[in-house]
């Protein structure tokens, strides 16, 4: 044993970096109390606690020890923590990424592989700093929510079929605001039945009749919120009306017991303003959140998956004034298995690769949230290009039937194909601007005085 290691070293040395490396990770001790607990606080007890969402708990290494093996497979395959996002394609830097390094992984790899040692009994791992779970996630940065918007509560069996719910709730505003950030959370129980909850705004038009004004949010299980990038407003307008659309999908965590009912499910919205003179005094640009179809891969106008084959769909969409792309959500449902955004310049002929999510599971939602300094600007003409991919094989892991035919629609079991985007609407100056301080902070940073 001790030879071959002195050869791998030796080889190792010899060959690529990368290799040094692994043999390097394999012979030191890798212990929880001295790095593998800190990553376990950091990145997982905030789900994996009394009262979290994860199925148990990870606080200590007496609760962690017995699911190490587990744990090693599904950090290995960055399915924990879960955040399906490609790594080295496309734009890297997003807000709320939940990605551990790969050092990370490495570390907790090789912990497992080592028999998972406490190591020394002196040493106290610092406990994770932790918010209640049941708080708003930007309480820290933005305090309690300027107004929460609750849907009608509904009484849901814990085993049950898909059910959806559509009403309307007043806002109760009286003026019209800019909206900083906004959250959608499940209350209590609920946030083990609802599948996804959209909200869309209605506003009185000059005869005060409510028509809809656009898209709020979009919640689904896993979602974190969004901050609204500066000198930007996302308005809701004055007497506007929240149209709620929740999708609850009871036999999907299991919830509970067989026969039981979970009851008053609601979810809540919460909504961080600007100050009331926010818009005279930045005149900000407007932004939105729609969601965008993937029509054009459709067979005869209709999206297919055939029993134990793929599908493809694809979307493109332009805007006749410079934009910013300052999120990305691709929707699916169980046979979905991946997606990704890019963009065709037209005048050069080049087309620039920007994300790609090649694990989706429809488990977990989450709307990535470019910085704002790289999030990708695009002048008038530019093109998304939007692709997702489906199949309906056995080898698709979340695949419950791969003899059924898959056609668009609803439920969990059908299929969906339409990204949620946020767009930031510029105009020639703004674009200019935003491109020449681009520019700038590119040139000091090569300059080394960044
Ligand atoms: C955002 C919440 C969240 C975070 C963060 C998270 N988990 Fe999980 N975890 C869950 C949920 C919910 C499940 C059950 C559903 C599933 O398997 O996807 C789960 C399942 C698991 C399982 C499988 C349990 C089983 O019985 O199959 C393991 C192992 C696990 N998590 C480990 C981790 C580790 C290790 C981390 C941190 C590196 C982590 N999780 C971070 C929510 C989370």
């Amino acid at each position: 044993m001790k030879t071959s290691r002195a050869w791998l070293g030796l080889t190792a040395l010899a060959l690529l970096g990368f290799q040094t490396q692994a043999v390097a990770q394999a012979d030191h001790q890798v212990t929880y109390n001295g790095e593998v607990g800190r990553i376990i606080n950091e990145n997982c007890v905030v789900c994996h606690r009394e009262g979290g969402i994860g199925p148990m708990q990870l606080s200590n290494y007496d609760q962690v020890r017995p699911w190490a093996p587990l744990i090693q497979l599904r950090v290995a395959n960055r399915e924990m923590p879960p955040y399906s996002y490609d790594h080295g394609i496309g734009i890297q830097e997003l807000q709320g990424d939940w990605r551990l390094q790969q050092d990370e992984i490495d570390t907790i790899v090789a912990w497992v592989n080592q028999g998972s040692p406490l190591g020394d009994p002196d040493i106290t791992v610092p406990a994770p700093e932790l918010q209640d779970p049941s708080e708003w996630s930007f309480v820290d940065q933005f305090g309690q929510p300027d107004l929460v918007v609750a849907s009608v509560a509904m009484d849901i069996p814990a085993d049950g079929n898909d059910l959806w719910t559509k009403h309307y709730v007043a806002t109760g505003l009286t003026t019209e605001r800019c909206i900083r950030a906004v959250q959608v959370k499940p209350r209590g129980d609920a946030k083990a039945v609802v599948h996804h909850a959209n909200s869309s705004v209605a506003a009185p038009n000059e005869d005060g009749e409510y028509e809809r004004y656009g898209q709020l949010t979009e919640y689904a299980m896993g979602k974190w919120g969004e901050i609204i990038p500066e000198g930007v407003c996302r308005t809701l307008p004055a007497n506007s009306r929240v149209s709620w659309d929740i999708h609850m999908f009871p036999g999907g965590l299991g919830a509970a017991a067989p026969g039981t009912v979970i009851k008053d499910n609601v979810v809540e919205i919460g909504l961080w303003f600007h100050d009331e003179d926010f818009q005279e005094k930045t005149s900000p640009f407007k932004q939105d959140l729609k969601a965008y179809q993937l029509r054009d891969g459709y067979e005869s106008g209709q999206l297919i998956v055939p029993p134990n084959g793929y599908t493809m769909t694809q979307g493109f969409h332009s805007f006749d004034h410079p934009v910013r792309i300052d999120s990305f959500q691709p929707h699916g449902h169980l046979r979905m298995n991946a997606a990704s955004l890019e963009i065709f310049y037209p005048a050069t002929g080049r087309t620039e690769q920007i994300s790609q999510v090649s694990n989706w599971s429809a488990t977990w939602h989450h709307s990535h949230l470019y910085e704002p300094d790289v999030a990708p600007l695009l002048p008038t003409g530019a093109v998304l290009v939007i692709k997702q991919w489906y199949d309906n094989t056995a080898d698709n892991p979340n695949n419950p039937d791969p003899d059924q035919w898959v056609v668009g629609g609803s439920r969990t079991g059908d299929e969906m194909s339409h990204a949620w985007i946020a767009v930031t609407h510029l105009d020639g100056e703004g674009y200019e601007k935003l491109v020449a301080e681009r520019e700038a902070k590119a040139e000091r940073s090569l300059a080394g005085n960044d």
